[in-house]
């Protein structure tokens, strides 16, 4: 597909992504979990926590959207492609989960979407190995925070849990194919950055 065509198709994601009409396709992991009794306190929470999560969706469109237009091997693309098919039903799983809940979405999504492309972009313009490489601690560190909700969330709120977990699975297989894709490893410092970075959006979107 020429790179216009790959353009505006992206362009078109990135309004979808912010404007919360994405669309899954493989089936929500929690449609067959009853919804568990959670007291109100609990259910803000969790809301919050998927707030966050779904925060972290909405980067990771940006970081996949600016990896598709930038990578340069078509078989690495298909497979770029194919996890950000991925990420497109995580964003919607957690933002149907949110919904559930009765929370809100992060008022800041486009914001957000807009940090994590000019990140993406930066390390993009830096050559595969590194756009690859800033993918895979990106998911990395996501996978890492999962398992921090899973500890965090209500321990019977079975539904939520069912979709973090499904999540971080899929996180841990983006991991791996960007590493197979031949990923640098990117040095302290930038991890560091990325971490706070991390930090400042999670305290943030629990929030707002
Ligand atoms: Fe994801
Ligand atoms: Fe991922």
């Amino acid at each position: 597909m020429p790179f216009v065509d790959r353009a505006i198709r992206e362009f078109d994601r990135a309004l979808r992504s912010v404007a919360g009409v994405s669309h899954a396709m493989r089936s929500n992991p929690s449609a067959e979990i009853a919804e568990a009794p959670l007291s109100e306190a609990e259910r803000r929470h969790a809301a919050a926590l998927m707030r966050v999560n779904h925060v972290g969706e909405i980067c990771a469109q940006a970081l996949y959207q600016g990896q598709a237009l930038t990578a340069r091997d078509p078989g690495a693309r298909l497979q770029l492609e194919q996890a950000a098919r991925e990420e497109e039903d995580h964003l919607v799983w957690s933002a149907a989960r949110i919904r559930e809940l009765d929370g809100r979405p992060s008022l800041l999504n486009p914001l957000w979407y807009a940090g994590a492309f000019t990140m993406g972009s930066a390390a993009g313009a830096l050559g595969d190995r590194w756009n690859l490489a800033f993918l895979a601690e990106t998911e990395r560190q996501v996978e890492e925070h999962l398992s921090g909700h899973l500890e965090r969330l209500p321990a019977h709120d079975d539904r939520t849990r069912a979709l973090v977990d499904a999540m971080r699975e899929d996180e841990a297989k983006h991991r791996q194919t960007a590493q197979q894709l031949g990923a640098a490893e990117l040095p302290a410092p930038v991890k560091l950055a990325m971490r706070i970075a991390a930090k400042v959006m999670t305290t943030v979107a629990y929030r707002v």
